[in-house]
């Protein structure tokens, strides 16, 4: 029997479908996958690294550092109750038991009551304990370069300032814990460190100012940020 001209028109027709529609499927991902290259980066958090998980060196030593390591209590002179805080070395010593936050001294003396909490002066804020659960849970990693996505051209007081201050200063300059009579606590008090020159003369280790803080260095971007917003006359924005 002969094919009708009419079938064998619609048959053709739908093999060009057919083409067009797996050309496209073929293309998409292609397609799909350049558009994501260009697409900026993810906004940063607070744990810094590109997994979701914390960076030890910008977001759980400065805490160690200025709320433990200081002298008389943890640092590598005083050593009390044999801890000395002031390193990844140091810190993994004793009282960390990898992946698990509830089995660790280091973290449950945070809660305990009494004289053997700790910092005795003072609890750490709820978002420092959860930093420090994290990052014991996901094994007590010894993270450092991370890529924590300081943008030099911010620097408002509630957003970047004061984060700085909470996990590098304030552990050694609040009211009970005032290393060099100087408070970092306030919007106000920073204002007034700010005002005489102090805060930068010190994050920048220039001459004629003890450097700060003790025993590191800030980022250069966080160093930029600061200095930026106390050229601004350093606002509580
Ligand atoms: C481990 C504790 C500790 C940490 C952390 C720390 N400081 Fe200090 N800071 C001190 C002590 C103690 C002094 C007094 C030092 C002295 O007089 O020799 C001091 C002094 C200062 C001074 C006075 C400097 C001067 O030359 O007069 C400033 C300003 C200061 N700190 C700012 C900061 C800032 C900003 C940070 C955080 C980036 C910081 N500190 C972190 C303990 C600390």
């Amino acid at each position: 029997m002969k094919k009708s001209p009419v079938l064998s028109n619609s048959r053709s027709l739908f093999a060009l479908w057919i083409l067009i529609f797996f050309g496209s499927c073929v293309h998409e991902p292609f397609l799909s996958s350049l558009d994501s290259n260009n697409e900026p980066p993810p906004p940063p958090t607070d744990d810094c690294l590109s997994d979701g998980s914390v960076c030890f060196e910008s977001s759980i030593l400065p805490i160690f550092l200025s709320s433990c390591a200081r002298s008389g209590c943890h640092d590598s002179k005083s050593k009390k109750d044999g801890y000395v805080l002031d390193s990844y070395t140091n810190i993994m010593k004793k009282g960390i038991s990898k992946g698990n936050a509830n089995n660790s001294k280091l973290y449950k003396v945070l809660f305990a009551t009494g004289s053997d909490r700790m910092p005795p002066d003072g609890p750490l804020s709820q978002a420092q304990k959860d930093a420090i659960k994290l990052w014991i849970n996901e094994g007590a990693k010894n993270t450092t370069d991370c890529n924590c996505g300081c943008d030099p051209s911010l620097f408002t007081y509630a957003a970047i300032i004061q984060p700085i201050m909470a996990t590098n200063c304030v552990g050694c300059h609040k009211p009970g814990s005032l290393g060099g009579n100087i408070d970092l606590s306030t919007h106000k008090a920073v204002q007034t460190q700010a005002a005489n020159g102090k805060l930068v003369g010190s994050i920048t280790h220039a001459q004629g100012f003890v450097a700060m803080p003790q025993g590191g260095k800030l980022q250069d971007c966080e160093i930029t940020q600061i200095k930026s917003w106390v050229s601004a006359g350093a606002p509580n924005n």
